[in-house]
């Protein structure tokens, strides 16, 4: 993967004042998904501004039932509370975990902090096992530091 290229085109689409931000976060979700092979879903939750919920703002891939996350529910609710990555190499081998596709086989989910505090994460799903490696999570942390440096939570939250 061309990680240069990568944060470049994120940080492109964040800065672009013409992309309302829920758009910039949707277009970089598609280019994830569709520059790297092993990403199959890719999406943004953002916490609830009040309530200890996940609410998915923008993906890439299949719909999803799970627009809405509990704290402490699945692989993305437990990163709300724990504010460290979560890489599962086989979702098969995890009690706490809620499935979006019969498909997805390992997961990768990282925290996106906004002056120190956890207020969204970047989800990843793929069809392959083990598909993660430090390399994915440098990349998505280095997108979400961008996220958080361009985003308006207000306008994510309207
Ligand atoms: N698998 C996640 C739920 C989100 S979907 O992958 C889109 C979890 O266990 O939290």
């Amino acid at each position: 993967m061309d990680i240069q290229e990568l944060i470049q085109f994120s940080a492109d689409q964040l800065k672009n004042p013409k992309n309302h931000p829920i758009d910039a976060l949707n277009k970089i979700c598609e280019h994830l998904r569709e520059n790297i092979e092993h990403y199959d879903w890719v999406g943004f939750y953002f916490h609830h501004p009040e309530k200890p919920k996940l609410i998915l703002k923008a993906f890439a891939g299949e719909p999803t039932d799970h627009i809405e996350i509990p704290f402490g529910k699945g692989i993305c609710g437990q990163v709300a509370e724990t504010d460290t990555n979560f890489r599962v190499d086989d979702v098969n081998d995890q009690d706490n975990y809620i499935a979006c596709s019969i498909y997805t086989k390992s997961e990768l989910v990282v925290p996106l902090f906004v002056d120190g505090k956890n207020i969204g994460q970047i989800d990843i799903d793929s069809h392959q096992k083990n598909a993660f490696s430090a390399e994915d999570e440098d990349l998505l942390k280095k997108i979400n530091q961008l996220v958080a440096e361009h985003i308006n939570l207000n306008a994510i939250n309207a």
